[in-house]
């Protein structure tokens, strides 16, 4: 597709976008359903032949491909991304992140052979997604390491023989000397100097993601004297000797070149994706472009991005086109912010969202915490803007898969996935509104997902997410909300209410029939409510929330 076909009428291409090489063919959207498993593929699910979905993947090893070239906390585990993409696309589709962080959905995507797009505010999670999923030619990165290896040898005879190196400036941030020992930050600049001088831009990018991740690299492995920069406050680590930039950079660069060159073997070459530096509450994206929407949101203060990006972002933010100072400033447009300014809580407060679930939490949250109160008023307000964008650029009957999970506030749980299905419920767009097809929850592997673990007066942490399925269906159609898992309450649903039409999975491009079976067996929490009801506001609301 061209530009204009993908991109809203008025939508200037953003900074930082990036584009892989066009197909020559992108053909028409294959209206046959997808294949149930791909033959050969890395992972065997046993779901695959019509068992219900265990999306906890607790057999899932390492990553493969380029899923592991950079830490990123959060990510989505990479079976999670395959299994939404098979049950919800078919071959050449289009799929759409609007919160793609390191880009896990876009790697998938290109290993199956679909098309994608995706939104990220974040510069650095920017350019992992691009390097992630462009398949690039691995003997092209080899050529320009072999370059580089010539060249640090070159500088490093004279410097060993006395003479000063010449480098550009040293970088300029706050606490430098604290967090970085000086023949780290002498060595971070030698070798950022050398990566930007490659000419190849796909090229340059990956090196610079390799060096960002020994930068960012958790624990001992990180040059920076820092301990675990993704998960909380970087805590300062008092190393003896400094660490060696050199060497960890080649012992990073050969677990990458592996991943890429196994990425490159089972990449489809033909798909297109697209990275924009967009926030999600604008997407850049026309109207119905989407085949599925497959995200991961952020989680309401649970992860401060710019908190731990920012080691990397000191180096290689010139590189980016991004200031440590201009990044200062992004942080407050991020979802699931903490810097939510008193005067925006009030406005907020004054502003009930008239949704039972989420009225009713924040009051409850004003008694214990006011700022948290805010916080959470603000995610919300914000998921609601991005979740109207996914529905004006979901295509018609086609579905929003979304990953999120339950946080605590002050001892204060908060339903995320119930509150987000209210909002999406809530919407309408173009004529089009969501209606909520089923909740699966999963359980975390903390090890693999890097979650934040908040004890203490935030609650136990996150043990489990919910699988939040959307459907968009026109704005007409009275829709109940009787539950998928039991025939009693989906009885009383009918009763008190007009009967829903029938998903359409079986009829619907893309989607498996049979999937909602599936679901509904490991669905824990079902909605029991009566039906909903369109309000003069054009609110639906949303039935009663119980957990099984
Ligand atoms: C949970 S992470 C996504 C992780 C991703 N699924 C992966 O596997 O790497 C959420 C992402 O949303 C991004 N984000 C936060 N606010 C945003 C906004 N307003 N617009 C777009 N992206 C945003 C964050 O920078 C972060 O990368």
């Amino acid at each position: 597709m061209a530009d204009q076909d993908i991109l809203r009428q008025s939508d200037p291409r953003a900074q930082g976008a990036s584009q892989n090489p066009a197909p020559a063919e992108l053909g028409r959207v294959a209206a046959s359903l997808p294949p149930t498993c791909t033959p050969g593929a890395p992972l065997v699910m046993g779901r695959c032949n019509g068992g219900p979905p265990d999306l906890s993947f607790d057999d899932y090893g390492q990553p493969y491909a380029t899923h592991g070239l950079h830490p990123f906390p959060a990510k989505f585990p990479p079976p999670l991304a395959r299994w939404a993409i098979e049950q919800f696309t078919a071959p050449r589709e289009w799929l759409l992140d609007p919160f793609v962080g390191s880009g896990t959905t876009l790697v998938e995507a290109r290993l199956l052979g679909r098309n994608a797009l995706a939104a990220e505010i974040d510069p650095l999670s920017r350019l992992l997604a691009r390097v992630k999923a462009t398949s690039l030619d691995p003997t092209w990165v080899e050529a320009a390491k072999a370059q580089i290896d010539h060249r640090w040898d070159s500088a490093t005879l004279p410097i060993l023989q006395g003479q000063p190196p010449s480098l550009s400036a040293v970088p300029d941030f706050p606490n430098r000397d604290y967090w970085f020992h000086a023949q780290v930050q002498r060595d971070l600049v030698r070798l950022r100097d050398l990566i930007a001088r490659i000419d190849k831009r796909a090229v340059r990018e990956f090196l610079l993601v390799v060096y960002s991740s020994i930068i960012i690299a958790k624990g001992p492995s990180s040059v920076a004297n820092a301990l675990d920069i993704a998960h909380s406050r970087a805590h300062h680590v008092e190393r003896r000797a400094s660490p060696n930039v050199w060497r960890r950079f080649c012992d990073r660069y050969g677990r990458a070149l592996r991943g890429l060159r196994a990425f490159y073997a089972q990449a489809d070459h033909s798909v297109q994706t697209l990275v924009l530096g967009h926030d999600a509450k604008a997407l850049p994206y026309r109207a119905r472009i989407a085949d599925v929407i497959l995200s991961s949101p952020p989680y309401i203060t649970a992860i401060e991005y710019p908190r731990s990006h920012k080691f990397s972002v000191w180096w290689i933010g010139e590189l980016l086109g991004v200031s440590h100072r201009v990044y200062e400033t992004l942080r407050s447009h991020y979802i699931g912010t903490e810097s939510v300014p008193r005067r925006e809580r009030h406005t907020l407060r004054a502003l009930p969202a008239g949704l039972p679930t989420l009225d009713r939490l924040a009051a409850r949250l004003d008694e214990v915490d006011e700022v948290r109160a805010g916080r959470a008023r603000r995610y919300f307000w914000d998921m609601r803007r991005a979740l109207a964008e996914m529905l004006r650029t979901l295509k018609p009957e086609r579905y929003a898969v979304l990953v999120v999970a339950d946080s605590h506030l002050r001892g204060l749980r908060v339903p995320t996935g119930a509150c987000l299905v209210e909002i999406a419920e809530s919407l309408e767009v173009d004529g089009a509104r969501f209606v909520h097809r089923d909740t699966v929850i999963r359980t975390i592997r903390e090890r693999s997902r890097q979650m934040p673990i908040k004890r203490g007066s935030n609650g136990d942490g996150m043990k489990t997410e919910e699988v939040l399925i959307l459907q968009r269906r026109p704005k007409h159609l009275f829709v109940a909300m009787g539950t998928r898992n039991s025939q009693d309450s989906a009885a009383a649903g009918a009763a008190a209410a007009p009967r829903a039409p029938r998903p359409r999975e079986a009829r619907s491009p893309g989607v498996k029939p049979g999937l909602r079976e599936g679901c509904c067996q490991s669905t824990k929490r079902s909605l029991t409510g009566v039906g909903s009801i369109e309000t003069s506001s054009g609110r639906v609301m949303c039935g009663k929330e119980t957990i099984a």
